[in-house]
């Protein structure tokens, strides 16, 4: 079902879908939550799957012209809230939903049993990829989100993907059409505004998954397999034949994944 919540006058939406240990699945930019589409009938009959719209994306609506991974953070926190989930869950971050993850576990870190880092970073963003976001807002607010759709299609998805499955490649920028252009020039000034966040990383003592499209040039595989080494106890995960997108790109894969690391919990990592 969908929730469609309203929390101190700000509007919020999270689809919660089956029965079992709870996990939250956190869509990446310029996405909401229906990225997870096709990884979700998969998981439902193992878990219970939280899958929330960020603010200012599908239909959690945005306020202000930045919105910080920490406020994301602490709307998740609330948002569960809400829904009385009290046990602790997986947080799977995607991309975006991976930069979300780290204020999450920092602030609301007790809510947490589990990571999973899917195609996403742990460090900030260098001085001239933040500048390259904020001129991106700017172009977003005046010309529209096929701006960014544009920008962002050709770096997403496998080599080939688009002469293989143009179907995939009109699926995947219209989701990104959808998007509503001051939500993504919230979250490009925010996601510009994050702090490195690998100084966390040798501290973390929860079961960790960190995937990765093969070809992914966006959060690339060096990067986290580096993240991967990183987090005590670990396991990485390549996904063959994807660039950045895996959940849409390669869901069965995601999914088989992710219901074997649920699996495997609480046994030695190897
Ligand atoms: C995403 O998929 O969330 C974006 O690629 C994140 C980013 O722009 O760094």
């Amino acid at each position: 079902m969908l929730h469609e919540l309203t929390l101190a006058g700000e509007r919020f939406a999270i689809r919660d879908e089956g029965r079992g240990p709870p996990l939250l699945l956190v869509h990446g930019f310029p996405f909401d939550r229906t990225m997870w589409d096709a990884v979700l009938p998969a998981l439902a009959p193992h878990a219970r799957v939280l899958v929330p719209d960020l603010r200012g994306f599908g239909g959690s609506v945005v306020s202000g012209g930045s919105v910080t991974m920490a406020r994301m953070a602490d709307d998740l926190a609330a948002v569960l809230d809400a829904l009385h989930v009290t046990e602790p869950l997986v947080y799977v971050g995607f991309s975006m939903g991976g930069y979300v993850g780290w204020p999450f576990l920092e602030r609301h870190g007790r809510r947490v049993s589990a990571l999973v880092a899917v195609d996403t970073r742990a460090a900030a963003d260098t001085p001239e990829a933040a500048a390259g976001r904020l001129a991106m807002a700017e172009r977003v607010l005046a010309e529209g989100s096929a701006v960014a759709a544009d920008a962002m299609l050709p770096r997403l998805l496998a080599p080939d993907r688009a002469r293989r499955d143009p179907d995939l490649l009109r699926r995947v920028r219209d989701l990104m059409l959808r998007a509503d252009a001051r939500g993504i020039a919230a979250a490009q000034r925010g996601m510009a505004a994050r702090p490195d966040s690998r100084g966390q990383l040798a501290a973390l003592r929860l079961p960790t998954l960190v995937m990765c499209g093969e070809h992914d040039v966006i959060s690339t595989r060096d990067e986290m397999r580096a993240l991967a080494a990183a987090v005590p106890g670990s396991r990485f995960v390549e996904v063959r034949d994807a660039g950045h997108l895996t959940p849409v790109e390669q869901p069965g894969a995601v999914s088989a994944a992710l219901l074997e690391f649920l699996a495997r919990r609480g046994q030695p990592a190897g």
